[in-house]
């Protein structure tokens, strides 16, 4: 897809961070806006600032987690614009902490959000997109963390990993139809990531069920912090060009070769 004009993105998570940030850049190179989130307040003043600007851009409450919240969301994309170029499944949640020490209820939460999400979003958004007969694209925010495994990430990696099966699996399936898949694999960005679990629900054990990052242990993460617009603008290229993975920190690449070197070492010992 080289042209943004009047195509329409819907994107999951696009009240904050990186799913903003993509939001903006589209709507710069003339795409209409659906906005999905379960954060009311922050979803309802960017959907009015880039109204004001004139974008066209409409909101909708979607907790990702919920299949039928998804469904909606999509009807609601087709119903107000007719189509369906770009869909975004970037909604996320990270909880912290040794894997060994998650509750069920950790668990849950991440996969819920992080997996499930993607996963209604492919249901609900993909068959329809084939059916409309105009190719498209997909893509998914998934994390370095679903390349090499961080500490004190069990659920999140495990999910992130998934979703990164969930992108190579769709692209191959998907590619007759012109529609391209992308999978966003960053380290850290600025963004407010680190304070997800303002969204928990209390049924999975709400706001405080779970501790974020001290300062001390934020500044030990491997990586640079970047900010959102050129994390942003390589999804943008990747969208253009039909790249299925954005990598976004080049220091991440000597980690990856690490883990694919032990990978293949061990095929010494295959019989
Ligand atoms: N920031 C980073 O360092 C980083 C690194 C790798 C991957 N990611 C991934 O990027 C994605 C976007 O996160 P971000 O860093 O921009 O964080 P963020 O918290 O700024 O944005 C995430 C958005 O998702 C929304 N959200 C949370 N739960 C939801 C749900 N159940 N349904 C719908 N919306 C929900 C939040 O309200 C928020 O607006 C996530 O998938 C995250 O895992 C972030």
């Amino acid at each position: 897809m080289q042209d943004f004009t009047d195509k329409v993105a819907v994107i999951t998570g696009g009240a904050s961070g990186i799913g903003l940030a993509v939001a903006e850049q589209l709507a710069a190179a003339g795409a209409r806006l659906v906005l999905a989130d379960i954060e009311r307040g922050a979803l309802d003043a960017r959907v009015a600032e880039f109204v004001a600007r004139g974008t066209p851009c409409v909101g909708r409450i979607t907790d990702v987690a919920d299949r039928a919240q998804v469904q909606a969301l999509a009807d609601h994309a087709w119903d107000h614009f007719g189509q369906v170029d770009v869909v975004m499944n970037n909604a996320g949640v990270a909880v912290f902490g040794p894997t060994q020490e998650m509750t069920h209820d950790d668990w849950k939460w991440t996969v819920d959000v992080n997996l499930w999400g993607c996963i209604h979003g492919v249901e609900c958004f993909v068959p329809r997109m084939i059916e409309q007969g105009a190719g498209g694209h997909v893509l998914f925010t998934a994390s370095f963390a679903g390349l090499v495994a961080n500490r004190e990430l069990g659920p999140y990696n495990v999910t992130k990993a998934a979703v990164v099966a969930l992108a190579e699996s769709l692209r191959k399936d998907v590619r007759e139809h012109g529609i391209g898949v992308s999978v966003l694999c960053p380290m850290r960005v600025s963004s407010n990531i680190d304070f997800s679990a303002r969204n928990r629900p209390d049924a999975l054990g709400g706001p405080t069920a779970n501790r974020t990052y001290t300062d001390e242990e934020r500044a030990a993460l491997d990586g640079r912090l970047l900010d959102v617009a050129p994390v942003a603008g390589l999804v943008l290229d990747a969208i253009r060009d039909n790249q299925l993975y954005i990598h976004t920190h080049r220091e991440a690449r000597a980690y990856f070769d690490k883990r694919a070197e032990r990978i293949s070492a061990a095929f010494e010992r295959a019989l």
